[in-house]
């Protein structure tokens, strides 16, 4: 793979293609389950050595998602059909505009960028990043502020001067390091439609350099120290910014997810520390940026990559505030962080780590929630947790505590994946978003697809990098799965504080037009709805469920028939799922947020590979969409 074809696919599928190093993914090879789809959702044991497994897929399966057909729609618009093309499509009497394209100046000192020459070192940090990813809106004092991450860079096309975008000074990486990260800027609609306000002061770039802080029990450990931060408690810079979450208390949280790739070494005979394994961290970076900044040099900073991996909170209202890396929430490959308040105020926190056979997490605050109280050390003080999900349907939440673990405190929260694998989480196929019905007491989370699923290789079952098996079970059900499925849990004593949950499955993704099998889906996916690799996920207030998608987008053999990524609604009561948005060739759909007064609907178009969205001869570029309907009616 060249360096291009790299950036042409998302970071997520990028990153697992590497680590652990590329596997078989032929769908082709998948052997036939002995099994019709009716049989499947029926619950008939048919399925050889994962029969106990899968035989409880009938019972899992959510009754209320095979009914689906008889319901009474929810959803105010006609369905889209699956797209092929350059742009994005919405339902007839919706409309789309571009809010925030990479490269648009936050600032009216600042230039458009201008392709052929890229972003200049000194406008780079005052523009609108790139690969827009997590959102989220706030209202301050009657401004509106969107919050928003930048995953990562397509380094050619922001250093159009460097060979393949190889950056060749330290300058060509500060322009990488800048342009990714966190924007926050303050948004109006005005006669043309929703703009940035420029010049606002909350407009704000957050990038790998950006000064921040480290809290919880890992701040100030021997494991967070380095030569230029002797208390482990200080750092520079947020990584990887994929999803986000949303306190009650008015912050923004952005999640480090694949924070590996940007480390490397200079010296060829340093040996990794042991520890980089479970988290991908190799000898060389992506964007090379450790031979220009020695900050990511492991050979001379080995400690520097246990200081990414977190959940930052970012205050929006204050542009000069210190963005807060939170330990208590783990390291891992954190997606996005769903926050929501328990029965007594104590905040809950659910977070996915997005790779092959990871966890799906849970925090719990000590203190609680007072409006109007300090906020200051929740995210600090509380407790961490790992789902088990048994085949009976039921679950239970693990606790991450050195007795359980063997593990000091520190360690926990920095070698978050070790502790969860000693106490025997469930391996997963790759959580990504965490959605909360805020009219149900539920909480939902996108697994993916897992390509090595129940594969087995020298007569072994496949591991995660810790070395938990990818055994078949009823919540990851198929094998080598490249559609994904949706799980939902209930808690028990309808409390996000219980450590006992309830669950099933609100999908399995599937192509029902090319097999008649498990991987045809669920009975609520149909040809006219199908889609692959769920990924972002939010409810919006009214209690549906929108997803989005970051998947293959070839329309042929197994996706035959699902075009290019999209954003579908489901209706958590009836199960049913319907398309509502087509995206751009190449791109994926992530990201979402809603303006204050929910007639706005904005949407993350990220890595487009199709001149987006300023049409022909022009160069894609990741981008905000709002989305209104044509009668201004409330959408979210
Ligand atoms: Fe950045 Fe797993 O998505
Ligand atoms: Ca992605
Ligand atoms: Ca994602
Ligand atoms: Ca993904």
């Amino acid at each position: 793979m060249t360096t291009i074809d790299k950036f042409k696919m998302s970071w997520d599928e990028w990153d697992e293609r590497q680590n652990p190093p590329p596997a078989v993914t032929d769908f082709d090879r998948v052997v036939e389950r002995a099994v019709s789809r009716r049989g499947f959702l029926g619950g008939i044991l048919a399925f050889g050595s994962a029969a106990a497994a899968m035989g409880t897929i009938g019972q899992l399966m959510s009754s209320t998602a095979v009914e689906a057909a008889d319901a009474t729609s929810r959803f105010p618009f006609t369905p889209v059909p699956a797209g092929t093309d350059a742009t994005v499509h919405v339902p007839d009497g919706y409309n789309w505009n571009p809010l925030a394209k990479w490269g648009q100046p936050l600032f009216s000192n600042v230039a458009d960028v201008d392709p052929a020459k890229g972003v200049s070192l000194e406008n780079s940090d005052k523009v609108f990043g790139e690969n827009t990813d997590g959102m989220e809106l706030f209202v301050v004092g009657g401004h509106q502020l969107i919050a928003v991450n930048h995953e990562y860079v397509n380094p050619e096309i922001n250093l159009p001067h460097a060979p393949e975008g190889v950056p060749q000074s330290a300058d060509d990486v500060k322009i990488l390091q800048n342009m990714q990260g966190v924007t926050v800027m303050e948004v109006a609609e005005g006669e043309n439609g929703w703009q940035i306000v420029l010049d606002s002061p909350f407009n704000r770039r957050i990038h790998h350099n950006t000064p921040m802080m480290l809290s919880g029990p890992a701040a100030g450990s021997d494991l967070l120290k380095t030569e230029a931060d002797t208390t482990g408690t200080e750092c520079l810079g947020t990584l990887n910014n994929c999803g986000a979450g949303k306190t009650p208390w008015g912050t923004y949280l952005t999640c480090e997810e694949n924070f590996n790739g940007y480390f490397g070494s200079t010296d060829a005979n340093f040996a990794l520390p042991e520890d980089y394994k479970r988290y991908g961290i190799a000898a060389e970076s992506v964007y090379s940026y450790e031979k220009f900044d020695a900050r990511f040099d492991v050979s001379k900073n080995p400690n520097e990559p246990h200081r990414f991996g977190y959940v930052v909170e970012i205050n929006p209202a204050d542009a000069s505030s210190k963005p807060v890396k939170r330990t208590a929430l783990g390291r891992i490959k954190h997606e996005n962080a769903a926050v929501t308040v328990a029965r007594d105020g104590r905040v809950i926190v659910y977070m996915g780590d997005d790779e092959r056979g990871e966890f799906l997490y849970k925090f719990v605050s000590t203190g609680i929630y007072v409006p109007g109280g300090d906020t200051s050390t929740l995210l600090d003080d509380g407790q961490l947790y790992v789902a088990k999900f048994s085949d009976d349907g039921t679950g239970e939440w693990l606790a991450l505590t050195p007795e359980a673990t063997g593990m000091k405190a520190d360690e926990i929260c920095v070698f978050t994946r070790k502790a969860a694998s000693k106490v025997g989480a469930t391996t997963m196929d790759r959580p990504e978003w965490v959605a909360i019905n805020p009219v149900a007491v539920e909480a939902y989370c996108a697994l993916t697809n897992n390509s090595r699923r129940g594969e087995m290789k020298d007569g072994k079952l496949r591991t995660n990098a810790g070395g938990d098996e990818l055994a078949l079970n009823a919540v990851n059900p198929r094998e080598k799965n490249g559609y994904g499925q949706i799980v939902r849990w209930y808690p028990e004593n309808d409390d996000h504080a219980d450590g006992k949950f309830k669950w099933d499955l609100f999908c399995m993704a599937g192509n029902p037009s090319v097999h008649k099998d498990a991987y045809a889906g669920s009975s609520n996916i149909n040809e006219g709805n199908m889609f692959n690799s769920p990924d972002g996920m939010m409810f919006d207030t009214t209690g549906l469920l929108w997803i989005q998608t970051d998947g293959e987008d070839t329309n042929e053999g197994d996706f035959a028939g699902q075009g290019n990524n999209q954003m579908l609604a489901g209706d958590p009561v009836t199960g049913r799922i319907e398309r509502f948005l087509t995206a751009p060739k190449g791109a994926e759909v992530t990201g979402q947020t809603w303006s204050a007064d929910k007639r706005t609907h904005f949407v993350g178009i990220q890595h487009p590979d199709a001149p987006f969205p300023d049409g022909e001869g022009k160069l894609p570029r990741s981008t905000i969409v709002a989305i209104k309907r044509a009668d201004n009616a409330m959408i979210g």
